[in-house]
Formats: structure tokens, C-alpha cells, sequence
């Protein structure tokens, strides 16, 4: 079965002193989503940014705001990322004791549902919740900063994932050293959304990097 490929490019790569540009920028470059990763210096051992800059961004594209949030406790941020124009607004299953609420209140607030899972935990951690969620997002690296490599063993956890999601509406966005020499082997593990921070944004060159890792992926 032939999945359509989508490409979500992380502003965390961006040029923050002109976000705005850039994410018109990768809007006409031709991405499919807009990944906005969201740290907190606490869950990772870095700080990015907050919902103030969604809210700045928001107008300057009409494409979903894929917003990753690895921040700890979540619950009491939400209504804000919501608010500030997310689409996808997604949680860490490692960010707190209680999932599945945190699930239903993004969907309270409107909102598509997704749930990221970092490299040591497994795939069953959420098969209880799959009812709750519109996506998945299997972290390729480990969270906290751009430009770090693919770990190779994620490949197995996608398969795993995409068998557990079965007929669901359920996207799977695999996130962390994406490029395209390895955007072919997570397409054809069963993910349908590819985010990728370095490989979309160095040399400036965003249409086509964006059309390279898209290609890999579709060739699989
Ligand atoms: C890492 C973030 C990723 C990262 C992707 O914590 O969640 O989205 O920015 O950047 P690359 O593609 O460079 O690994
Ligand atoms: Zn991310």
C-alpha cells in the first residue's frame, strides 16, 4: 500500500531571528506541515520556545502547525498552544503520570491528539491509548536538540508501531535525524510524516531538500 509521504521541516533549524520569513519560506519550499518543537530545559536539557511564537508564526502560513511539545507537566500549557493556532498538538507519554487525560483535554480544546515516545521506550505504552490519538510520533533521536544522528534500531519500533495502528486514522511521524539516506527505510517501516530539522534547512536550499527526503521516501 502507497502511503502519501508527508514532510514536516523543524523551525527548531530555522533561523529564529526571522522566523516569520522562514516559515514562509518552507511554506513555498513546499513542506506539507511545520514542526515546532517546544522545550522547557526540564523534560530536555534545552529551552526553545513558547506559545507566544506559535501565535507569531501562525499567520505566516496556512499549513498545520505540528506542534511537538517536550515540555513536563504538559497538562497546564495546553489551552495556551491551542489557543496560539496548533493543529497537532503533541505530548511526551514520558512527560507525566496521565496520558490519556491529557489526550482528551487537547482534543477538548479542538485540537488533533498525537503522542511522542523517545528511543528507550517502547511501543506498547500507548497501545492503550490508540483511541485517543490522531498521530505518533516515534522519536529517532533523542529529544532535545537539532542535528543529532538516526538511531537505526527506531526502524524496528516504526514497523511495530504501524502494525499496532492497523486500519486507525493514525498518522506516524518518525522525528530526529531524518535525511534522505535514511527517509526510504522509516517510509518503508510504515511512516507516513517525516520531520527533519538540519537536512530540510542547511545550505538554505529548502525546495530541494525537502523534494530530496520526499523522493527517498516515496522510492521505498
Ligand atoms: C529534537 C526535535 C526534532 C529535531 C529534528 O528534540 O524533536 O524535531 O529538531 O531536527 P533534525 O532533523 O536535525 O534531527
Ligand atoms: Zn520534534
Amino acid at each position: 500500500m502507497t502511503r502519501d509521504i508527508l514532510i514536516a521541516p523543524s523551525i527548531l533549524s530555522a533561523d529564529f531571528a526571522k522566523l516569520g520569513e522562514e516559515v514562509r519560506a518552507i511554506d513555498e519550499a513546499g513542506c506539507d506541515w511545520v514542526h515546532v518543537d517546544v522545550m522547557d530545559g526540564h523534560f530536555v536539557p534545552n529551552i526553545s520556545i513558547g506559545p507566544g511564537v506559535v501565535q507569531a508564526i501562525r499567520p505566516h502560513t496556512p499549513k498545520p502547525l505540528d506542534v511537538h511539545l517536550m515540555i513536563a507537566p504538559v497538562d497546564p500549557f495546553l489551552e495556551a498552544f491551542a489557543k496560539a493556532g496548533s493543529d497537532i498538538i503533541t505530548v511526551h507519554a514520558e512527560a507525566g503520570p496521565h496520558l490519556d487525560r491529557s489526550l482528551q483535554l487537547i482534543r477538548g480544546l479542538g485540537k488533533k491528539a498525537g503522542v511522542s515516545i523517545t528511543p528507550q521506550t517502547p511501543e506498547t505504552a500507548i497501545e492503550y491509548v490508540l483511541d485517543r490519538l490522531d498521530l505518533i510520533l516515534v522519536m529517532s533521536v533523542n529529544p532535545g536538540f537539532g542535528g543529532q544522528a538516526f538511531i537505526p534500531a527506531m526502524v524496528e519500533k516504526i514497523k511495530r508501531v504501524r502494525a499496532m495502528i492497523g486500519a486507525r486514522p493514525i498518522h506516524l511521524e518518525v522525528d530526529g535525524g531524518v535525511t534522505p539516506d535514511n527517509a526510504g527505510a522509516c517510509a518503508a517501516a510504515g511512516a507516513d510524516v517525516l520531520v527533519a530539522g538540519s537536512a530540510a534547512f542547511k545550505g538554505g536550499k529548502y525546495a530541494e531538500n525537502i523534494a530530496a527526503i520526499r523522493a527517498a521516501a516515496v522510492k521505498a
